[in-house]
């Protein structure tokens, strides 16, 4: 027993010290009421991603600003309680010896395995048989410009699939709901055939709003442009490089990647206009949201409550009993 890793961290380790070498995520400097300063430290192992106190930022100030993402440190640390919620508390912080850590065992990665994901893409792009569209896949995803790149990258920061190869588990998963709800509805071959493409490069900017783990956290292009416009620019400009491209598939295709996430206070500039689009955008919410709900559950598995947090992005708690 002990705390082997973040995973382990619960209510029976209450006013508990641990020590554990872990990856720092983001450091931001807060002011507490009493005007002192202070560290919210984001810290991850391959286990999970919590948020730390650390409240000797001004007499460490100097080092905690030279720390920054990818880098690893050791901390030593208690586990509290503050409002109903875990807290811990770092006590201790120091940089870790980097040839003594493999920063790959502090990143966690998605538990398909990866031979299997990358047949399954390939599944899905052999159905696309009109060569313009399998030009841009081509180009975009089976490039050895950029498919190292998407079989890696997270696909999201936080909440869902934000590890190794969240990216191409992510695509997959949006590939086969899109996909049953194509065959289930009996869509064209055309629609079905610009889906796929859709589906395979809706989130394809990730590679460009993400750093590359083990770096975390957005790229300045990233925070500048978003993923759902890169995505469509860089697409659009693909397009216009393969001769002969169809002007409608051209339109639905990058209304498709604009729309995605289905509302303009999410983030899409314009809606779904295609059947296509429309089922893209609520197969893309599934993925993202039931794995969410999947983490966020096993996160705290270990706990005693029957129910969970309230998970933020769902606006509820769940139920965590009963599942194997
Ligand atoms: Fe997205
Ligand atoms: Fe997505």
């Amino acid at each position: 027993m002990g705390i082997k890793q973040l995973k382990d961290i619960n209510r029976n380790y209450i006013s508990q010290n641990f020590e554990l070498t872990v990856l720092i995520g983001d450091v931001k400097v807060k002011v507490a009421r009493n005007g002192k300063r202070f560290a919210d430290i984001t810290i991850q192992d391959a286990s999970k991603m919590i948020e730390a106190k650390y409240w000797d930022y001004e007499d460490n100030e100097e080092f905690i600003n030279s720390i920054g993402a990818e880098d690893a440190v050791n901390i030593k640390a208690v586990v509290g309680e503050y409002q109903g919620q875990i807290q811990v508390t770092i006590k201790h912080i120091e940089k870790a010896v980097m040839d003594s850590v493999d920063i790959t065992n502090l990143i966690p990665t998605s538990t398909w395995n990866l031979d299997t994901m990358k047949n399954g893409l390939e599944f899905f792009y052999r159905k696309v048989h009109t060569p313009y569209m399998k030009k841009l896949l081509d180009k975009m995803i089976f490039s050895e410009d950029y498919f190292e790149a998407f079989s890696t990258h997270p696909a999201a920061r936080r909440v869902h699939h934000n590890y190794y190869h969240g990216l191409l588990q992510h695509t997959l998963e949006v590939l086969k709901f899109s996909y049953t709800v194509a065959v289930t509805k009996q869509l064209s071959e055309r629609q079905k055939e610009r889906l796929i493409v859709m589906a395979m490069l809706h989130d394809w900017a990730k590679i460009i709003e993400y750093k590359s783990l083990p770096n975390v956290g957005f790229t300045e292009k990233g925070v500048m442009l978003g993923h759902v416009f890169l995505g469509a620019h860089n697409t659009l400009n693909a397009i216009d490089e393969i001769e002969g491209f169809n002007q409608d598939d051209k339109l639905i295709i990058i209304n498709g990647i604009l729309s995605h996430h289905g509302c303009l206070e999410f983030g899409s500039p314009v809606l779904p206009k295609t059947v296509e689009a429309q089922i893209l955008h609520q197969a893309d919410k599934m993925s993202g949201d039931v794995e969410s709900i999947i983490t966020f559950i096993s996160e705290q598995g270990d706990e005693e409550d029957a129910f969970t947090n309230k998970l933020w992005n769902m606006g509820t708690n769940y139920y965590k009993r009963g599942i194997d």
